[in-house]
């Protein structure tokens, strides 16, 4: 599905990010004493040297810790959230949801609350859905949260596997303003009939034909970008800032090479925190913000790909 933000009452600003790293930390080291793997392996297939695990922590918490930090950022108080949208595909239990469980625990009292499941693409879906909603006047401030505890459904006898995801989370805060700028186009899709490829076998743990998820991920990502590139109206050689999924080192060179992106362009945290799933966006985009790389007026595409298999991109102008 292809959307202009052309028809819209408000545009739709990112004005607060936030994110929460537990601070346990698997090394490569620590992961060769338990499969038969190495530390040359896994950085040579993937760029990974180290993951943050939630010892002792839920996937609430990390994602309550996000959303405090990102709310905090926005100068907003809780009661300001008319929205709050959730992805995880680590949920505690199936109900209540996990976007209900942050919302009861810092007080977000006038929202309603809703999960979404887009696997590793969610934080893009969440993006786009919520933006739509506050550009027809839904909402004034939505919070998107991305939380996700990944070492909960690894088979840590796998190798294949168990050396590529961590935990954490990360959010969003979005604001409906006659402001120009914000967001500017997306691009959203899925191949379903390819959702063999990656998903959670019967006892829960994830299974992958990691050569079929590459060659996806290099195809899809381009195809995102292109697509809602070309429907924000804007040109490549605007861009400040690409913030891909980060899932293997590998795939987002190859992938932001097919894109035209040059390397300095490109957000890279997945040799510090592995795969989050959903949550690598977010806790991405909000480094870029805290460290001050992020300037009014800049350009930046997300772009995700990820079980289902799903994928799609948000174009964003950064706000004042
Ligand atoms: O959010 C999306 C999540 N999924 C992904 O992003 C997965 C995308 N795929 C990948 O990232 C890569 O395909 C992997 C990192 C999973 C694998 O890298 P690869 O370069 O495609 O390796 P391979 O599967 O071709 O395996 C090469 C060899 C094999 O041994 P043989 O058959 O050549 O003897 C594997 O058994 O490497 C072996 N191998 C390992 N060796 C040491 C596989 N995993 C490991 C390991 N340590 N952890």
């Amino acid at each position: 599905m292809a959307i202009v933000y052309g028809d819209r009452a408000h545009n739709v600003h990112l004005t607060g990010t936030g994110r929460f790293l537990p601070p346990g930390v698997i090394t490569n080291g620590e992961l060769s004493r338990m499969v038969d793997t190495s530390d040359e392996w896994i950085v040579s297939h993937t760029g990974i040297r180290t993951r943050h695990i939630a010892r002792g922590l839920s996937v609430t918490d990390m994602a309550v810790g996000a959303a405090r930090a990102a709310l905090e950022c926005a100068g907003l108080a809780p009661q300001d959230i008319g929205v709050v949208v959730a992805t995880t595909v680590t949920p505690e239990r199936r109900l209540p949801s996990l976007a209900c469980d942050v919302q009861a625990n810092l007080g977000i009292a006038n929202a309603f609350c809703v999960d979404i499941n887009a696997s590793c693409t969610g934080f893009i879906y969440a993006v786009d859905i919520v933006a739509r909603y506050l550009a027809t006047g839904g909402a004034k401030h939505a919070l998107v949260v991305s939380a996700e505890k990944l070492t909960d459904i690894m088979d840590f006898t796998d190798r294949t596997t168990c050396i590529l995801f961590g935990d954490g989370a990360g959010a969003a805060v979005f604001t409906a303003s006659d402001e120009p700028g914000g967001l500017l186009g997306s691009y959203l899709a899925a191949r379903g009939d390819g959702g063999a490829a990656l998903r959670c076998r019967w006892d829960g743990c994830i299974e992958m034909d990691g050569h079929e998820v590459f060659r996806f991920a290099v195809r899809a990502l381009p195809e995102a970008v292109g697509k809602a590139m070309a429907l924000s109206g804007r040109d490549l050689s605007e861009l400040a800032y690409a913030i891909p999924h980060q899932a293997n080192r590998r795939i987002i060179d190859a992938a932001m090479r097919r894109c035209g992106i040059p390397p300095d362009k490109v957000a890279v945290t997945v040799d510090r925190h592995g795969n989050t799933s959903s949550a690598s966006i977010p806790i991405a985009l909000d480094e870029l913000n805290r460290d001050g790389r992020l300037r009014p007026g800049d350009l930046v595409v997300l772009v995700g790909f990820g079980a289902g298999l799903t994928y799609g991109a948000v174009v964003l102008e950064v706000s004042d």
